[in-house]
């Protein structure tokens, strides 16, 4: 082939090729990517998936389908979708359906020259993961042939607690290397998430503010308007703590959090959030609020609460908010508290990092009565409306020496054009070999061991009314949404 732009030659084999993610995210991520000139004209997908009856038209016209659903179209979509997409059943899960699997990737590399480039993406239930794990390992298809690289690549969750994650990573590990293993937590491909690099090491000014001489407190919020919706089967076993926290949440701490890292790659990146994590002190119960949501009103919409939602157990215990305080203990952050804090049918969708600076260390203002306002506030907005704020006070203009918050914003979407898909972002990394945006298998571990004694805890959960910002007993634990929104407005 002439040309090819973008990524190598290779072939992309999504497991759960029909499967709600594929169709929702990954087969329009990779459309995108196909418009855009990012993916190799010579990059075939192949969906592999249950159905005996499926054949590569049935594929096609599903990806197709997809992509349209998500407004991806075009000329080079309609080449995607004709020659590039092919399927192939593994109904059984034996030995043989592996082994024709190998075949037919041996088949499409020979047919279309490509070298033996491959990446697993199994878009999977966590149920059949470690059995398809040792599938592909028996019949080869984790090698890595002369000439060419094979990659797996594995969603949240990582585990249900200490113990299967444990599991899940050695399962794993028996039939890759952790070089060849990208665990995707797609908070990590969202754009403001790595603006986040960009604003801490592209701005030297923050990095000498960026510790507890200058910060009292740091607030992680991912507040979500919507329930449970039609996931109660998984989230009722799972629970905000597991859905959220114990990685999305935990992602955007760390990269807060971390130390400065020699070079934004992957090696030293992981290394620096694994150590944030090496770093916090066991979480005190007291330090934990969790909460359930009741009936209530969301924008002007009556809502459901948690235990009437379909497929909810009734009296069902899970949490679908969770507020908590962290404390890290090393040099840079000893003494600021870092307040997580995350709910599903809160007052709006929200998700932001709030940077609470000290107060000035003697109020010149006393006379004017704001000594009480004073501490400065950076927002970072990653969705939605995402952009950046620093809130100032100003002097009033008149005789009045009276002082006003002002902040000084930028919105992402008044400077630049539509932000990528996380997946877009992410599925081109993995094309090209990039794991710094992927989690390390250290960062699953020392997460979980964070998170599970909070599992076992006696567990008291609290009512909220959707459409509320949690529970009451929460305010005490961080900045609450009434002092945010002051700062904001
Ligand atoms: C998923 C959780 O990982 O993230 C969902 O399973 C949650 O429960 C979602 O709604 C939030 O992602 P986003 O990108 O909409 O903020």
């Amino acid at each position: 082939m002439a040309s090819q732009p973008g990524t190598e030659p290779s072939i992309l084999i999504i497991f759960g090729g029909t499967g709600d993610l594929s169709r929702r995210k990954l087969l329009p991520a990779l459309g995108r990517m196909a418009v855009e000139g990012d993916l190799s004209e010579n990059c075939h997908i192949v969906g592999v998936a249950t159905n005996r009856e499926h054949r590569d038209e049935t594929f096609r016209e599903l990806g197709g389908q997809a992509m349209a659903d998500a407004g991806v179209v075009g000329e080079a979509v309609a080449e995607l979708v004709q020659n590039r997409l092919h399927y192939q059943s593994i109904a059984g899960g034996t030995a043989q359906d592996f082994q024709a699997l190998a075949d037919r990737l041996d088949e499409i590399s020979r047919q279309h020259g490509i070298p033996p480039r491959r990446t697993f993406f199994l878009a999977l239930p966590t149920s059949v993961l470690g059995s398809t794990i040792r599938g592909l390992g028996a019949v080869g298809l984790n090698r890595v042939a002369d000439g060419g690289w094979t990659r797996v690549v594995i969603e949240k969750p990582f585990g249900y607690d200490l113990p299967s994650a444990i599991e899940l990573v050695e399962t794993v590990r028996e039939s890759f290397h952790e070089k060849q293993i990208y665990r995707i937590d797609h908070y990590l491909g969202k754009e403001m998430v790595q603006n986040l690099f960009a604003f801490r090491f592209g701005n030297a000014i923050f990095e000498s503010v960026w510790n507890r001489d200058r910060i009292a407190a740091v607030e992680i919020m991912v507040a979500e308007d919507l329930g449970v919706g039609s996931r109660a089967g998984y989230y009722d076993k799972s629970g905000a703590l597991r859905d959220m926290v114990q990685n999305h949440l935990t992602q955007l701490l760390t990269l807060v959090a971390m130390e400065v890292p020699p070079v934004i790659a992957a090696d030293s990146v992981r290394y620096e959030k694994t150590k944030v994590l090496q770093s916090i002190a066991p979480i005190a119960p007291s330090d934990v609020v969790l909460g359930q949501y009741t009936p209530g009103e969301i924008q002007g919409e009556s809502v459901s609460g948690y235990l009437q939602e379909e497929g909810v157990a009734e009296g069902s215990q899970t949490e679908t908010f969770v507020a908590l305080k962290v404390e890290i203990m090393n040099w840079r952050w000893q003494g600021v508290p870092f307040y997580l804090r995350t709910g599903k049918r809160l007052g709006r969708r929200s998700t932001r990092i709030g940077v609470h600076f000290k107060q000035s260390p003697v109020c010149m203002f006393e006379s004017q009565g704001v000594c009480d306002i004073n501490s400065n506030v950076m927002l970072l907005k990653l969705q939605p409306d995402e952009g950046f704020s620093m809130f100032i006070d100003v002097k009033k203009p008149g005789s009045s020496t009276g002082l006003q918050r002002i902040p000084l914003s930028y919105n992402y979407g008044d400077l630049f054009d539509s932000l990528p898909d996380a997946y877009q972002t992410l599925l081109l990394d993995v094309l090209e070999g990039d794991q710094t945006l992927f989690v390390h298998s250290d960062e699953v571990l020392e997460s979980w061991k964070l998170f599970d004694p909070l599992l076992r805890f006696p567990r008291e959960i609290r009512p909220y009314a959707a459409g509320s910002w949690g529970p009451a007993e929460a305010e005490s634990l961080g900045i609450t949404e009434r002092e945010l929104m002051r700062s904001e407005s």
